[in-house]
C-alpha cells in the first residue's frame, strides 16, 4: 500500500528544488498532484511530463502564490480538475538578501509577500475545502534561519519565523476539524537556491553540521511524506528541523 493512495496533494513552488522532489515523492507513493509555478514555465511543463510517469492525476498551474486572488482561483481550479485537495505543502519560496542598512522596502516586501503572505493565501482558501471534508493536512516550509536568524537575511529569517507562529496558531483553530499543520524548518539544503553560494562558506557551513554534509531535496521531500501520511496522524502544530543537526 502506497501511503498517500488516493489522495490529492497541491505542492506551491514544484518547478525545481525541494518542491519538485516533494511533487516526484508523492506522486510515487500512489497521490494525485497538483503543483505551482511561476517563472519557470518550462520547467513547470516538464514536470507535468515527467510525473505521468507514475500513473496518477497530475497538474500544474502557473500561479503567483503572493496575491491572495490567484490562490483563490487556483484552489477553485484544483476542485473543478481533482475534485478535492486534501494536503497541501506551501513551498515557494525566494531569498532578496542583504544587510538591514542596505534593504530596500522591495526586498523586504516582496520576501514578506512571496514567502509569508502566500501561506496565508493559501491556507485560507485550502482550509474552506478541508473544514468541510473534515479532514486535510497543511505542511508549511520554513527554515533555521527562522529560529536562528541569520546576518544578511533579515527579510527571509522574518517570514520564516512568522510561518511558524501562522502555523500553530492554525494548528490550534482547526485541530477540532481533523485538520493538521506542521512546519518543516530545512537547514542547507543543495537546491538552485543555495548554489549561488560561495564555496569557501558552504564548506565552513558544512564543516559544522553534526552530520557532515548539506542536506538533499530528497531529505526534506522524506518527512513531508511521513507528515502528509497517516503515519504523523498525531502530529500536528510541530516544528520538524531537517538539518543534520545544525540547530
Ligand atoms: N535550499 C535550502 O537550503 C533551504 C533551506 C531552508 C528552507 N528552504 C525553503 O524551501 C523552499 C524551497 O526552496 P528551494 O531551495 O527548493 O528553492 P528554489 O530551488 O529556488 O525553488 C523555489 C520555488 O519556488 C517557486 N516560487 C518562487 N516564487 C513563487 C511565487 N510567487 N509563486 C509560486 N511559486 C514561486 C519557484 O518557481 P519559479 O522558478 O517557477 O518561479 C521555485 O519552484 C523555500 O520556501 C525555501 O525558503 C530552502
Amino acid at each position: 500500500m502506497k501511503l498517500l493512495e488516493g489522495k490529492t496533494a497541491l505542492i506551491t513552488g514544484a518547478s525545481k528544488g525541494i518542491g519538485r522532489k516533494i511533487a516526484e515523492v508523492f506522486a510515487q507513493q500512489g497521490a494525485n498532484v497538483a503543483f505551482t509555478y511561476l517563472s519557470s514555465v518550462e520547467k513547470g511543463q516538464a514536470l507535468e511530463q515527467e510525473l505521468q510517469a507514475f500513473g496518477t492525476q497530475v497538474k500544474g498551474y502557473r500561479s503567483d502564490a503572493s496575491k491572495f486572488d490567484q490562490a483563490e482561483q487556483l484552489i477553485t481550479d484544483i476542485v473543478a480538475d481533482f475534485g478535492t485537495v486534501d494536503i497541501v505543502v506551501n513551498n515557494a519560496g525566494i531569498t532578496k538578501d542583504g544587510l538591514l542598512m542596505r534593504m530596500t522596502e522591495e526586498n523586504w516586501d516582496d520576501v514578506i509577500d512571496v514567502n509569508l503572505k502566500s501561506v496565508f493565501n493559501i491556507t485560507k482558501a485550502a482550509s474552506k475545502v478541508m473544514m468541510k471534508n473534515r479532514k486535510g493536512v497543511f505542511i508549511n516550509m520554513s527554515s533555521v534561519v527562522g529560529v536562528q536568524g541569520n546576518a544578511g537575511q533579515a527579510n527571509y529569517a522574518a517570514s520564516k519565523a512568522g510561518i511558524v507562529g501562522f502555523s500553530k496558531s492554525v494548528a490550534k483553530e482547526l485541530g477540532s476539524r481533523n485538520i493538521r499543520t506542521n512546519v518543516v524548518a530545512p537547514g542547507f539544503i543543495r537546491t538552485e537556491m543555495t548554489e549561488v553560494l560561495d564555496p569557501k562558506v558552504v564548506a565552513g557551513w558544512e564543516a559544522g553540521i553534526p552530520l557532515k554534509r548539506a542536506g538533499e531535496a530528497e531529505d526534506v521531500a522524506n518527512v513531508c511524506l511521513f507528515l502528509a501520511s497517516d503515519l504523523a496522524a498525531y502530529v500536528t502544530g510541530q516544528v520538524i528541523p531537517v538539518d543534520g543537526g545544525m540547530l
